[in-house]
């Protein structure tokens, strides 16, 4: 007979051997490495079969659950920290851009193009609030014509996606592209924390484990311009509740930001909105194609 027989002390080489004709070497490598931490797990716990059929159930009612605007396992990886980590990991930014966090599940419809100044805030609820920034290179170089997606919850804390019919199609969402001098502005509203979706299974394991499924006030970025590397990120709001607990990882303390109210009613005038209003600026910095992390 050839090959070794399975044990419980060499049981991980067992089936990582079983690998040795995988032509792929990445997977080989990746397979390997999960099989070995798996079985570490197992044997570390000592998981009994009846916690074994716990987490069978567990996950065929994740996959379940999954359909094209509901993914449980997204959500699954969100709330073990696995999606920030992975993101943290391919967008290491050694200070010299903006910090990247979690895209999230509600990116799912392109947004509107939509022009400097546009008021994104459809529904008429929530502090009315100025948002603007300037996207530049590593070296402060301003950056014109870049793309600025935004998304954000409404004042209930729902995505426009998730109340079809109730909210106006596309509220709170947008495209914008930055002048001559990389600078952006719309109108909107102050973002509010929000509870991620916890009628599924994820909610049950939130709810086992005590914890809560809220994340703090953010609004979403996507930034891309040619030739530089995209930032997927939030800013977050400074005096929000849950910074210090978001249910997904997501806060960088870089990403953080006051949303100080301006007093002002020519300026108000100006920017078309009731005085007083809220005004938060968020500049972003990305890295070039190619650069990375020094
Ligand atoms: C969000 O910020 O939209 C989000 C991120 C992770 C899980 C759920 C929602
Ligand atoms: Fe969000």
């Amino acid at each position: 007979m050839s090959g070794e027989l399975f044990s419980e002390e060499r049981s991980a080489e067992v089936v990582a051997a079983s690998f040795a004709g995988t032509p792929n070497p990445r997977l080989t490598q990746v397979m390997t490495s999960l099989v070995q931490h798996l079985h570490a797990f197992v044997k570390d716990v000592e998981l009994t079969e009846e916690e074994w059929g716990v987490a069978i159930d567990f996950l065929t009612r994740t996959g379940q659950m999954s359909n094209e605007v509901r993914q449980e396992f997204i959500l699954l990886s969100d709330v073990l920290g696995v999606s920030m980590l992975v993101e943290t990991i391919n967008h290491r930014t050694g200070g010299q851009s903006t910090e990247s966090t979690v895209l999230g599940p509600f990116h799912m419809v392109e947004s509107p193009p939509r022009a400097l100044g546009d008021d994104i805030a459809l529904d008429g609820k929530g502090d009315r609030c100025l948002v603007s920034g300037q996207v530049t290179g590593p070296d402060g170089e301003p950056l014109a014509g870049a793309s600025v997606d935004v998304w954000q919850a409404n004042e209930d804390g729902f995505y426009d996606v998730q109340q079809p019919g109730v909210q106006p199609e596309s509220n709170l969402r947008g495209l914008f592209t930055t002048d001559d001098e990389g600078r952006f502005w719309f109108r909107s509203i102050v973002p509010k924390y929000y509870p991620i979706p916890d009628d599924g299974p994820v909610g049950e394991l939130l709810a086992a484990t005590a914890r809560h499924p809220n994340r703090p006030a953010h609004l979403h970025f996507i930034v891309t311009a040619p030739g530089y590397r995209p930032v997927t990120t939030h800013v977050f709001v400074e005096d929000s509740p849950y910074l210090d607990s978001d249910a997904v990882f997501g806060v960088k303390d870089s990403l953080v930001r006051a949303v100080p109210e301006v007093d002002d009613p020519a300026r108000a005038a100006e920017v078309g909105l009731p005085n007083p209003f809220r005004t938060l600026t968020f500049d972003l910095t990305l890295l070039r194609g190619g650069q990375t992390a020094s």
